[in-house]
C-alpha cells in the first residue's frame, strides 16, 4: 500500500434510548464502571483515527463532556441512524479517505475487528463499503446481512422488515461500518424512511451503493460476543455480565487463577499480575492494581488500591481508595486500610483500621490497633517507621509517630511521639488485690 489512507470515524451516540427508561443518554450508562460512550472512544483510539466525531442529541451535556477532547456535532431530531451520519457531514467536509461509522451502545467491539472492517473497505476497486457482520446463535433484534453468491453483501435486512425468511438469517449487523468519504453524501441523499420504523436507516446504504456499482464486502468480528448491545436495562445487565465474562478470561489467558470466577467482580481498568491467585467473592472498584503471586483470599472489597508481589490480602479486607501495599505484606481478616502506605513485608494480620498512615517495612501491626485519624474535623497522619512492633489494641492518635524499632504496648493509647527502639506504654496500671473475688462471692450469697 502506498501512503496510509486517512481514517476518521463518526460515532453515533445522539438515541435517547427510550427502550432503557431513563433520562440519561443510552450510552452514557456504565459496563464495568465506564461509560458505553468512553469504551467506543477507548477502542477507536487504537486505530489512531486522524479525526473523531460523536454525533449526540441535544441538551446532552453529560455526554459532550465525557466526550472531552474529541469533536461532538448534534442530530436535532432522532430519525435514524442514517439520518445521524448526515449530522456528522458538515464535520466531515473537505475530508477524504475512509470513514468508519461505529454505534456508541456497541462496547464490546475489539480493535481487531475493525482494523479487519477498515481493511475490506480497502479491497477491490468497486468496494464502497465494508459492513461488520457477526455470526451469531440468536439473531433476533438485529439488523440481518443479506449476503451475494459471491461473498458480498445485498442488503441489511431490519429485525422489523424481515420477512420469515430473512429472518432465519444469522449474521447480523455489528452496526460498524467503513465508507469512501467521497460518496456518503451523495448516497446518504437516497437513502429514504419507507420502512417499519419510518426511520432513514443507515442501513439501506449497501443497496444504495450498489445502484452505483459499488458493491460492500463484510468483515466478521473475532468473538460473536462483541455484537452485544444495549437497548433495554435487561441487556445492560446482560452485557455486564458478558464483559465481566472476556475481562475475567483475558486474566485466566494472562495467567491470573481464579477459583470461582463468576464471583470476582472487575471493574474495567483492574490490572492484575501472572501468579495472582484469587479465592470466590472478591470485589474490584475502580483503579486497582495487583502485582504478581499475590494471593487474595474470600469475601475482599478494593477500590483505588495497588497492592504488591507476593503480598496475602483477606479473607475479608478491605483496601480504600489510596492504600499501597508493599510486597510480601499480610493483610488478615477485617482489616481495613485507606489512603495509606504499608511498607514491605509489614503484617496487619486481623481487626485493624489503618487510615493517613505511613508505615514503614518489617512492622507488625497488633490485633484490634488503629490509626485514630479524624479529630472530628480533619484528618490526620500517623508515621510508623521499619521494624516498628505495635501489640493489641492500641489506638496512634494522630498525628504522631514512632520511629524506627520502637515497641507499643498493648492497649496503649498514643498521643505523642516515640522514638527509635523506645517502649511506649500509654494505659491506666493494674492494681491487683488478693482474695478480693472470693469475698466478693462470699458477699453475694450472704445477701441473697
Ligand atoms: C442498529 C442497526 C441494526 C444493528 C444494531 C446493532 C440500524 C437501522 N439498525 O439497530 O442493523 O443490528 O444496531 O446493535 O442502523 N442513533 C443516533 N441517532 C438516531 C438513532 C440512533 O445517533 O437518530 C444512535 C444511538 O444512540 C445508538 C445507535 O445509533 O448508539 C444505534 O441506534 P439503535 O436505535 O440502538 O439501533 P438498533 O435498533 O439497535
Ligand atoms: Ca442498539
Amino acid at each position: 500500500m502506498s501512503k496510509k489512507t486517512p481514517l476518521a470515524v463518526v460515532i453515533l451516540a445522539a438515541g435517547k434510548g427510550t427502550r432503557m427508561q431513563s433520562s440519561m443518554p443510552k450510552v452514557m450508562h456504565k459496563v464495568l464502571g465506564l461509560p458505553m460512550i468512553n469504551w467506543i472512544l477507548n477502542t477507536v483510539g487504537f486505530l489512531k483515527p486522524d479525526k473523531t466525531i460523536v454525533v449526540v442529541g441535544e441538551g446532552m451535556d453529560d455526554l459532550i463532556a465525557a466526550i472531552a477532547p474529541h469533536e461532538y456535532v448534534i442530530q436535532h431530531a432522532q430519525m435514524g441512524t442514517g439520518d445521524a451520519l448526515k449530522a456528522a457531514l458538515p464535520a466531515l467536509k473537505g475530508f477524504i479517505g475512509d470513514v468508519l461509522v461505529v454505534l456508541g451502545d456497541m462496547p464490546l467491539l475489539n480493535p481487531a475487528s475493525l482494523e479487519r472492517l477498515i481493511a475490506a473497505r480497502r479491497t477491490g476497486a468497486d468496494t464502497g463499503i465494508s459492513v461488520l457482520g457477526a455470526q451469531v446463535g440468536n439473531p433476533f433484534g438485529y439488523g440481518r446481512l443479506l449476503i451475494n453468491k459471491d461473498g458480498t453483501l445485498l442488503a441489511i435486512r431490519e429485525e422489523k422488515d424481515a420477512n420469515d425468511n430473512e429472518k432465519l438469517v444469522n449474521i447480523v449487523n455489528t452496526g460498524a461500518f467503513c465508507l469512501d468519504s467521497r460518496r456518503i453524501e451523495r448516497w446518504l441523499l437516497n437513502v429514504n424512511n419507507n420502512n417499519a420504523q419510518g426511520e432513514y436507516y443507515i442501513t439501506d446504504l449497501p443497496e444504495v451503493a450498489a445502484k452505483d456499482n459499488m458493491s460492500t464486502r463484510i468483515a466478521l468480528v473475532g468473538d460473536p460476543r462483541e455484537v452485544c448491545g444495549c437497548n433495554t436495562h435487561q441487556e445492560l445487565v446482560d452485557l455486564e455480565a458478558i464483559a465481566q465474562q472476556m475481562l475475567r478470561e483475558s486474566f485466566i489467558d494472562d495467567g491470573v487463577i481464579m477459583q470461582d470466577p463468576a464471583s470476582v467482580y472487575l471493574h474495567y481498568d483492574t490490572q492484575i499480575g501472572a501468579g495472582t491467585l484469587i479465592e470466590p467473592n472478591v470485589y474490584f472498584g475502580g483503579g486497582v492494581v495487583v502485582g504478581e503471586d499475590v494471593h487474595i483470599k474470600a469475601f475482599c472489597y478494593f477500590e483505588g488500591a495497588t497492592i504488591g508481589n507476593k503480598t496475602t490480602v483477606g479473607p475479608y479486607a478491605r483496601l480504600r481508595p489510596g492504600a499501597e501495599i508493599g510486597q510480601e505484606v499480610r493483610i488478615g481478616n477485617f482489616v481495613e486500610v485507606k489512603k495509606s502506605v504499608i511498607g514491605h513485608r509489614s503484617k496487619i494480620s486481623h481487626l485493624a483500621y489503618v487510615g493517613d498512615a505511613i508505615m514503614g517495612a518489617d512492622v507488625n501491626f497488633g490485633c484490634g490497633a488503629i490509626t485514630v485519624n479524624y479529630d472530628g474535623f480533619e484528618k490526620h497522619q500517623t508515621v510508623i517507621g521499619d521494624g516498628v512492633m505495635i501489640g493489641s489494641n492500641v489506638n496512634l492518635v494522630a498525628p504522631v509517630a514512632l520511629d524506627n524499632g520502637a515497641f507499643v504496648a498493648a492497649g496503649s493509647t498514643i498521643t505523642k511521639n516515640v522514638p527509635a527502639d523506645a517502649l511506649s506504654v500509654g494505659r491506666s496500671e493494674v492494681k491487683v488485690r488478693q482474695g478480693w473475688a472470693a469475698l466478693n462471692r462470699k458477699r453475694k450469697n450472704i445477701n441473697k
